[in-house]
């Protein structure tokens, strides 16, 4: 199999606004419009329940490997004490279940999946203990739930079939 290269770098920031100007600055790289990966169907070590989660980001236009800044957010995966480099995001990935299973006779366990309506993984990380402090980010080709800032629904880009993050931009 080709490995997938990856699609971009995660760093999980105190205070994303600020990041993004710091960030932009010293990169010289475009951030999108602040938007929300939300969904009430998220289960990581605070909660193996399905429980919510909304955590604000912003993707650089450059790449790829593009640069997603997000926002801490509860008390788990997107807690403050994970700040820093957060993971690799691979996109695409045809049946996160089965990596989960080559990654898990590795040794290498899952913290943190996002499930649909329907019970299927959007996207799951890694555990940060298992390679070096760095989660892997797998995402699915289902589109995720990403809403705009003020939580108002985005459009969905024609290319990729994906909330459009970048319509406020225009
Ligand atoms: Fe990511």
């Amino acid at each position: 199999m080709t490995a997938p290269a990856i699609e971009h770098i995660g760093i999980l920031v105190p205070d994303l606004e600020e990041a993004i100007e710091r960030w932009s600055a010293a990169t010289g790289y475009t951030f999108s419009p602040i938007a929300r990966y939300r969904t009430s169907r998220y289960a990581d070590h605070s909660n193996p329940e399905p429980h919510d989660h909304d955590a604000r980001i912003s993707f650089s236009r450059e790449g790829q490997p593009r640069i997603e800044l997000m926002e801490v957010s509860g008390d788990g995966t997107h807690s403050a004490a994970q700040a820093g480099v957060h993971h690799l995001g691979f996109r695409g990935i045809e049946s996160p279940e089965d990596r989960i299973a080559e990654l898990a006779a590795q040794g290498v366990g899952v913290d943190g999946i996002s499930y649909d309506a329907e019970g299927r993984i959007l996207l799951c990380f890694t555990e940060k203990t298992a390679l070096d402090g760095v989660r892997l980010e797998l995402i699915s080709s289902l589109p995720g739930p990403v809403v705009a800032d003020d939580g108002s629904t985005l459009p969905t880009d024609p290319e990729t079939g994906r909330p459009d993050m970048w319509a406020g931009a225009r």
